[in-house]
């Protein structure tokens, strides 16, 4: 696995945040994923009229890495903000956090969550999802 650049991927979730489409609560947000192949894989938030249909970045990005291919990340770097205007440290939403553990060793995942990419806070997916359920639990 390529190593991990956490400035790059920080720099790559900010580079997108502007395509989010957030018409309804005007929070705008993107994440990269680092795949086990090297690959970077963006995605935003996309909202819907009907509220419930919409998707939160992080899934979008990680779904997007799925589609591709990837079976396996290693890091995700996430940014938020209203109007994409970035002045605290994202939280990724329990429907992701349970994602994010299909695909990786919560002790290994590398989680992101920047304002900058040099302001972040750094954690694993096993200090987001403790005691998590995931794909050995079905094996
Ligand atoms: N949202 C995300 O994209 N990721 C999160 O982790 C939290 C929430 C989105 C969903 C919705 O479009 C907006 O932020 C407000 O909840």
């Amino acid at each position: 696995m390529k190593n991990l650049n956490r400035e790059e991927l920080i720099r790559r979730a900010l580079e997108v945040q502007k395509n989010a489409y957030a018409p309804y609560s005007g929070y705008f947000v993107s994440a990269a994923v680092l795949a086990e192949s090297g690959e970077i894989y963006t995605g935003v938030n996309v909202e819907n009229a009907v509220y419930p249909a919409g998707i939160c970045a992080e899934r979008n990005a990680i779904f997007h890495a799925a589609a591709c291919g990837e079976r396996k990340i290693a890091a995700i770097a996430i940014v938020a903000g209203m109007q994409g205007e970035n002045l605290s440290y994202p939280s990724p939403c329990g429907i992701c956090r349970q994602v994010m553990r299909e695909f990786c060793n919560p002790k290994e995942m590398t989680v992101l969550l920047a304002r900058t990419p040099e302001d972040y806070r750094e954690m694993t997916l096993e200090d987001l999802l403790p005691v998590g359920f995931g794909p050995e639990y079905l094996k």
